[in-house]
């Protein structure tokens, strides 16, 4: 196991008891420490070769999605162990805690409920005596009013004319969201509406955009749930300004500008009529608002009807993971697996490989939400963890990942995890296509897994016709060693259903997670201090001199700025 990220003495003393002892004086973590050395030199091939049944016993299958785990380092009693480990962690306790509507946010002092975002209309949550449910279907309403008056062409720009292009400003979970499930389902995309996503503050990308759209027939939807944050009000009053400047008149705003926010107070500020804003709540996180408000780029695109279908697939999946027993429970495997590769396999991390075009922002996506969310060395007690917390994650599409990096996967020093995902569904006149990028899928996964011995490698060359002594010098680089771990998900297909259970599962997979290695995953205090000191380095970058204390390396950087920033003038690069 590898060493501790944060030792105790580094942590400052909170006053809070420990609610159960730490992960890595649990029982099972133990016995995991001592499977995981009896394990070190079993070889997953060789497990195949001894056990007919593995595969068959080592998947399963819910809400359209199958999710093969047999070529995992795992054997049958480090899996029982496992799942052990969640119950000793208190996964089921946490769980019903979540779904409960509980506190369970405990450094923000609030509930966790993206589940109820997702509840059909009827049912009931009361949380502090408040059904959550009705004020989420009530919102809904709205989402689907107006995203179909958009759709339809009801809704016109402020010189009568339909929208065509819709442009989302936020940064993170009010853009991450939104933008991979707008990328994936662009197969049921309305023909009319064109939908833009922008979230980089320097400027560039909302520059070369407002250069392609006509003012009268954009709508902007401003989506902050703090409607604070700095990139996002940049951009929105870019944005307004180009607006204005073509308009004329204060009243196209109401024509043009939406928001989606918390912060009713910050968008009147701003000066978007708070007729035209939809809301949502304090216990959704921003990584896990998709299925809220933030989701009305999505609705646009899609429709409300198939929104609704996003919904009723993330619900499925929560009711799958809600009742399921562990052993056949999809988020809690994968989490456990995680942990597995992670904390025992020295893993440090985790690739998602979809093969399936449509899923090219999902990486992006499960970055945010793992990363924020488990990227911690503290429990929520204020203890330290003891162990590795969440790996990195990071990815694009399979097919092109096997031409840039995949040569590391293969050889190189470290295990590094992959979850392939693949699509069984596809259009007829894409089959062949279709067949090849599957083929390449499963082939990575058995190369992975099984390598090849230097009597295979060898026996290859032979055949080839090469000398000996060629053989002998090209030998050791054309040997994999293989044992390299891998799950495989297969949709049925990508549909908004589909979409949203996949989705869910990796929420419910990063919160069992959080529950065993007793982090909150569900704030983020960590981004606080770059944001603290961008305020102090742009306040000094305008004045001559530092009136903020910098370490040396950071004045210089700033200076080199002050005398080495230059304008251009766009019409020089034309
Ligand atoms: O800085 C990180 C963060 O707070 C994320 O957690 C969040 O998703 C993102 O910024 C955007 O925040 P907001 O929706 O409040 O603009």
């Amino acid at each position: 196991m590898a060493a501790h990220p944060v030792t105790a003495d580094r942590v400052p003393a909170m006053n809070q008891p420990a609610p159960r002892p730490s992960t890595t004086q649990l029982p099972a973590w133990q016995a995991l420490l001592a499977c995981c050395e009896a394990a070190a030199g079993r070889h997953i091939a060789d497990e195949f070769a001894a056990d007919p049944g593995r595969a068959e016993r080592m998947h399963t299958e819910a809400c359209g999605i199958f999710l093969d785990y047999a070529k995992n380092r795992v054997d049958a009693p480090t899996l029982a162990l496992l799942f052990q480990l969640a119950r000793e962690a208190g996964v089921a306790e946490q769980r019903a805690a979540m779904f409960g509507g509980e506190r369970i946010n405990r450094t923000e002092g609030r509930a966790v409920l993206h589940v109820a975002l997702r509840m059909p209309a009827g049912s009931t949550l009361m949380v502090d005596g408040d059904d959550v449910v009705a004020d989420v279907t009530a919102v809904r309403e709205r989402v689907r009013r107006f995203s179909t008056a958009v759709r339809k062409g009801e809704w016109r720009g402020h010189d009568g004319r339909r929208i065509t292009d819709v442009v989302n400003i936020g940064i993170g979970g009010s853009d991450l969201g939104p933008q991979m499930a707008c990328e994936a389902l662009r197969d049921f995309a309305h023909r009319e509406l064109r939908l833009h996503f922008i979230s980089n503050v320097d400027g560039i990308a909302l520059d070369r955009l407002l250069g392609t759209l006509d003012p009268g027939t954009t709508l902007f939807i401003v989506a902050s749930k703090t409607f604070t944050t700095q990139e996002t009000l940049t951009n929105a009053n870019v944005a307004r300004r180009w607006l204005l400047g073509h308009a004329g008149s204060e009243a196209a705003i109401a024509r043009h500008f939406v928001a989606v926010s918390t912060n009713t107070e910050a968008v009147a500020r701003f000066g978007i009529d708070t007729a035209n804003m939809f809301g949502f709540w304090d216990w959704v996180g921003g990584r896990y608002s998709m299925w809220s408000a933030i989701g009305l780029p999505l609705a646009l695109q899609i429709g409300a009807e198939r929104f609704d279908e996003l919904l009723a697939g993330a619900h499925a999946m929560d009711v799958h993971f809600r009742d399921t027993p562990f052993e056949h429970n999809l988020p809690v495997i994968l989490a456990l697996l995680g942990i597995w590769n992670v904390d025992f396999l020295d893993a440090p991390t985790q690739l998602i490989a979809p093969y399936h075009q449509g899923l090219h922002r999902l990486p992006a996506y499960l970055q945010q939400l793992d990363m924020e969310s488990n990227g911690k060395s503290v429990r929520s007690d204020g203890h330290a963890v003891g162990c590795h917390t969440s790996p990195v994650i990071w990815g694009e599409t399979g097919i092109n990942g096997q031409h840039a990096y995949f040569q590391m996967l293969h050889q190189g020093t470290r295990p590094v995890p992959v979850d392939f995902i693949g699509v069984l569904e596809h259009p007829a006149h894409l089959h062949a296509q279709h067949r090849i990028a599957f083929a390449n899928m499963v082939a990575q996964a058995e190369a992975l897994m099984r390598g090849k011995r230097a009597a295979e490698a060898a026996a290859e060359m032979h055949a080839a016709g090469l000398p000996q002594e060629r053989i002998d010098a090209l030998l050791p680089h054309r040997v994999f060693a293989g044992n390299r771990p891998s799950n495989t998900l297969l949709l049925d297909r990508l549909d908004p259903r589909t979409l949203g259970a996949l989705i869910a599962l990796y929420e419910h997979r990063t919160f069992v997670q959080g529950v065993v290695w007793g982090v909150n995953p569900f704030d983020q205090w960590g981004v606080e201090l770059g944001k603290q000191l961008a305020g102090r380095v742009l306040e000094d970058m305008d004045r001559s001199t530092d009136i903020n204390a910098h370490d040396a390396s950071t004045t210089a950087l700033i200076d080199r700025y002050r005398r080495g920033a230059r304008t251009t003038d766009p019409a020089q690069h034309a």
